[in-house]
């Protein structure tokens, strides 16, 4: 009771600060995210992402060995599918010569220890741009599972030590987990983008690899069929639960920021590594306004990834790894 306490005591300064601190920010937090374009000598700047780029094979594995250096030991890769290589069903996401299949060797060839984690889902390969398979204006649950777990061995045969299915199809991680152990890949991890909200911070991602849905009658506008609705709580819970139940080793909140709510239970409920991904979109926003000179880039920039390691995250997604780890080293 005031003035016994006087709460102000352990705030002092920077010293008494950090040596009371729950939440500290370490390189081991992050996973990275990594866009992936063919070509050669190609590092394009993405522009609703500023400072972000996609890389070709050539230069990922520069930019592969930066970020072994600064600490940073996990990456998880996209790719940029050109649109003549896009269908309905993922085709091209199964070639075992495929621009996904060729970044994991790169990125394993120049550096053994990193840990690469993989894109699953048909986006990026879509010609409608959604994450499983179109057919008379909806997506196909069970027959999309199928080619994921195709996809998932195709990766885990390149070399990927998880993958990351970030479609929200029902059962996929039943279905992709079957799939690996028959195939003899016992310890090909799956990180599960278990609790993914219909959002729409995602829009400067669909613009890095072109991926958003296409304007076309009988092709749904949007991903709420699937991903889920923002005005949820328990069914986070239902979802995660039954993503653990199916053979996920990490689960997975996206996005970050406006759902640490559901970041703590989740947290709270389960007993596997918890990921959180910091979306585009929450990218966008840091970057817009401290363009702007509105906000203090670095200091928002720590302000929440520290929020989103408080509320539970094990694992951060971010695209502000290196420049987090960067600005602490
Ligand atoms: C698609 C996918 C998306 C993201 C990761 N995988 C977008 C979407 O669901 O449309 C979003 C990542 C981001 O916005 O940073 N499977």
């Amino acid at each position: 009771m005031y003035p016994l306490r006087r709460n102000r005591r352990l705030r002092a300064n920077e010293s008494i600060r950090s040596l009371v601190r729950e939440t500290i920010i370490t390189p081991n937090d992050f996973l990275v995210p990594l866009f992936v374009v063919e070509g050669k000598g190609v590092k394009e700047e993405i522009a609703s992402m500023p400072n972000y780029y996609r890389f070709s094979l050539d230069l990922l594995e520069g930019e592969v060995k930066e970020l072994w250096k600064l600490g940073l030991k996990s990456v998880l890769l996209f790719v940029k599918v050109p649109d003549n290589l896009k269908d309905n069903k993922g085709t091209e996401a199964l070639n075992p010569n495929g621009l996904m299949q060729r970044a994991i060797k790169t990125v394993k060839n120049v550096c053994p220890d990193m840990l690469v984690m993989t894109d699953v889902a048909l986006d990026p390969y879509s010609a409608y741009g959604h994450d499983g398979i179109v057919k008379n204006g909806m997506i196909l649950n069970d027959d999309t599972a199928d080619v994921l777990a195709e996809m998932s061995i195709s990766h885990a045969k390149a070399g990927a030590n998880f993958v990351a299915p970030s479609d929200m199809m029902d059962g996929r991680i039943l279905t992709i987990r079957e799939a690996l152990e028959d195939e003899g890949f016992i310890n090909t991890g799956i990180m599960s983008y278990s609790a993914k909200y219909a959002s729409a911070f995602y829009g400067p991602f669909r613009d890095a690899l072109d991926s958003a849905p296409v304007d076309m009658i009988d092709v749904p506008k949007d991903k709420k069929t699937y991903q889920m609705d923002y005005g949820n709580r328990i069914e986070a819970i239902r979802e995660t639960e039954m993503d653990i139940d199916e053979g996920a080793d990490i689960v997975m909140v996206k996005p970050g920021l406006c759902y640490l709510d559901i970041v703590r239970e989740v947290k709270d409920a389960v007993d596997v590594p918890v990921a959180v991904y910091q979306v585009s979109g929450e990218y966008a926003m840091i970057k817009a306004a401290s363009e702007k000179g509105w906000l203090n880039h670095d200091a928002v920039m720590m302000e929440q990834v520290t929020a989103i390691k408080r509320a539970g995250a094990d694992v951060i997604a971010s695209y502000f790894a290196k420049d987090v780890v960067k600005l602490i080293s």
